[in-house]
Formats: structure tokens, sequence, C-alpha cells
């Protein structure tokens, strides 16, 4: 996968950077040709003899070398990377990249990069704590670097905390991954330039009290598969996103709204649809919510039984199907009898132009499993059964109905 990829590792001043030699190691033998960029503190940990040895490459770290004053150039370096890993980048480095302190090689090289820059943090816990680096952090990410995050320890205090660089396997690993999403990125039909959609994913809260909800166990997994896959075929991309499961990443690039409630969804929806070609209700929105949320904790006292009462939720489907007009609208059916006749009756009920059913009666489909199994059926008449495969493909094939609908 990473076969003649060209890949510049920085390496910073922190002790970690003995395990930088491993991820060079990993990362020469899967293939990738690498050039070691490392800061004169890197220096103090680990020898440029070693890197040199193993990238095969002269070390670079000065503006000038020493012996023939030979000038190394940042833009050229940062042109022919493919990929800048930072590994460890410590607390240090992090600040002088997001604020663009150009004082070395590693951060030139960095300004310079036309690729991606991922970067593997490094540093005693209390350091990853603190406000101002996790300040810096997030203006990388803003910026588009990858954040392998730190693993896990023990702070002075013994509580828990993060710090310790990733294991280089595991760096290794995601700069592997970068590499798919890119070919596939690159293979993929771009049957969705110029579209807009919008899609709503996983459950909804709704506030009993000030701790306690009611909601339901989607993961949000299917909506954020098909946003992924929808991004990677060129549409612009917003996922309204109740509280789905945090380890669920988008793709750089892809708008994201983070609601809680049926009624904050619905707004978000109605807004984002007016500027959309397309919406998908792919969200297990919660159906009834309470008539009060009481505004301090309910006490247990000495009731045996209490009484909730709910309302009904808005129905968002049907109220973007009021106001489609020429848009289309999508929305997911989760059945456990009499599937077809229901998800049919929905179709038409909320005025969509295609329904995704799950039969839950089908092992592996529906709610949190990692697979699905689906019959679309289209406003027109015709319906089509899948087998069951990863939520992944299941995109792939939805996308692949919606990008008819859109061609209609
Ligand atoms: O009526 P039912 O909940 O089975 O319909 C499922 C479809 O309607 C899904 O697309 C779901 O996102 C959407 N829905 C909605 N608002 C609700 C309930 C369901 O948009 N209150």
């Amino acid at each position: 996968m990473m076969k003649g990829k060209h890949i510049v590792l920085g390496i910073s001043g922190g002790i970690a950077a003995y395990k930088a030699a491993m991820l060079l190691r990993l990362l020469i033998k899967k293939g990738a040709e690498v050039q070691v960029v490392i800061t004169p503190n890197g220096k103090e940990f680990i020898t440029p003899a070693t890197l040199a040895a193993l990238s095969g490459k002269p070390v670079v770290s000065e503006f000038f070398a020493a012996n023939t004053g030979e000038w190394h150039s940042h833009v050229d370096l940062g042109l022919w990377a493919d990929l800048m890993i930072i590994a460890p980048a410590t607390a240090s480095t992090i600040g002088k990249m997001a604020n663009g302190i150009a004082d070395n090689m590693l951060i030139t090289t960095y300004l310079s990069a036309k690729e991606q820059v991922m970067v593997a943090p490094a540093m005693d816990l209390d350091m990853w704590a603190h406000p101002s680096t996790q300040r810096n952090v997030e203006t990388l990410r803003r910026d588009g670097v990858i954040i392998v995050e730190p693993q896990a320890g023990f702070l002075a205090s013994g509580l828990t905390g993060k710090g310790r660089m990733e294991e280089p396997e595991a760096i290794a690993e995601a700069a592997e991954e970068y590499f798919r999403n890119l070919e596939e990125t690159s293979s993929k039909k771009m049957d969705m330039i110029g579209k807009r959609i919008v899609i709503s994913a996983g459950p909804t809260y709704e506030s009993i009290d000030p701790v306690r909800f009611i909601g339901n166990y989607s993961s949000g997994k299917m909506g954020f598969a098909l946003a992924n896959e929808c991004k990677q075929r060129g549409a612009e991309v917003t996922v309204v996103a109740g509280p789905v499961d945090k380890n669920l990443t988008l793709i750089d690039g892809i708008k994201r709204i983070d609601v809680i409630s049926a009624h904050e969804m619905l707004s978000a929806m109605e807004n984002e649809f007016d500027e959309s070609d397309v919406a998908v209700m792919a969200a297990a929105v919660a159906d009834y919510r309470p008539v009060e949320v009481a505004e301090s904790k309910i006490k247990r006292e000495n009731r045996d039984e209490i009484t909730l009462r709910l309302v009904k939720n808005p129905d968002i489907a049907a109220a973007l199907g009021k106001r489609k007009e020429n848009r289309k609208l999508i929305g997911f059916a989760l059945e456990t009898d009499h599937e077809f006749e229901n998800a049919l009756s929905k179709m038409q009920r909320k005025n969509l132009d295609m329904i995704v059913l799950n039969s839950l009666r089908d092992k592996g489909a529906g709610m949190m499993t990692d697979t699905n199994k689906i019959t679309i059926f289209t406003s027109d008449g015709t319906d089509r059964t899948f087998p069951l495969k990863s939520k992944k493909d299941v995109a792939a094939d939805i996308a692949d109905a919606i990008s008819g609908l859109l061609g209609r």
C-alpha cells in the first residue's frame, strides 16, 4: 500500500524519539521512501547516524549542511512528500506548528508541505492536558492535520490522562489507512459532484431531567458511512448528528452539526434541506418525549412507581416531505413484521422518493451491527433486495440509488 510513497518523517526532541527509529523501519518495510528531518533538540535523543542508516538518506536538520554549505530546501522537501509524519511531536513543536514559528527545518518543511500532515504527540501527561497544548492541537486539527491520539497513562495526581506517544505500529497503520482512503477516493465514481446532501444520523435523546433521557441504541454507523461515501463521490455533505458513537469519524470537509433532541434535529434538517438537493433521514428519531422536563434531578424518595407522560415528537421526514418541492427525500425503515407493506406505506405517507428497509428478522441487519441487509424501494415502484454486506458496502449501494434518483 505504501510502495514508492514519499514520506517525510519529522522528529522532535522527546524521549519517544527512539520509537521514531522503529517507525522509520516499519515505513521502509512497507515500501515507503522516507526522508528524516530532525530538530536540533531531537538530535539530543537519537543520533542522525542511526536514522541515516535506517532510511538510506542523509538526515536533514540544519538549513545549511555544515561541511558543504549546501542549502537544504524545505520547499523541495514539502513538495516531494506524499505525507509528512511528525513523531514524536513535542508540545513545543506542536505550538510552533500551530503558530507558524519557523525556527527550524522541521517547521519550515511543515509550512511548505503540500500534502497531508500527521502528528503523533508525545509529552508529559500534564503538558498534554494543558489548555495551551489542547488549543494548539485543535488549531492543527482545524488546519487539516491528522492527530494520532497519544496513549493513556497516570498523572502525578493518580488520575488517568494522555500523553505517551502512540506505538510505531499504530502510527504506521494510520499512515497506511490514509493512503488507502486516498486510493479509494480516487477510484470512486465521481457521480455526485455539485450535489448537496444532508444526512441525519444516530439516535436522539429526549431529556427527562438534567441527568436522564429517553434514547435508543442507534450508533450512527450507517449514516456516517453514507456521508463518507457521498463525500468521496464528490458531493458537498452535511451531517446532522444525534449523540452518535464517539469513535465514528467523518472525512475531512464534511460539515457536521451536532444535535441532541428530535426538535433540534428538526430545525437543523429544515435549515439544511432548503440549501440541499437531497436529504437522507438515517437517524433513529425518538418517537416520544417527556411532556415536561424536570428542572432538577427527580429524586427516588419512597415511590415504588412513577409515571412519565410522553408526547409524540414531530416526524422530521414528513415535515421535510411537505416542503420538498423538487428536492429528493430519502428515509429508512426498521421493521420487524409486514416489512414491505410498512416500508411502502411510510414512503407514501412521508412523501419520500426512496426508502431503505432493514428487516430486523435478518441476522446482522439494523442497529448496533457493522453489517446490514437492505431492500431499496423507490417511489416509481421499483424495489431491489441486496445481500448482507458491511455498512460501508451498503452505503455504496444506497449512494448508487441516490445517484440514480438525481439523474432523473
Ligand atoms: O415512522 P418510522 O419511524 O418507522 O419512519 C422511519 C423514517 O422516518 C426514518 O427515515 C426516520 O429517520 C424518519 N423519522 C423522522 N422523524 C420521526 C421518526 C422517524 O424523520 N419522528
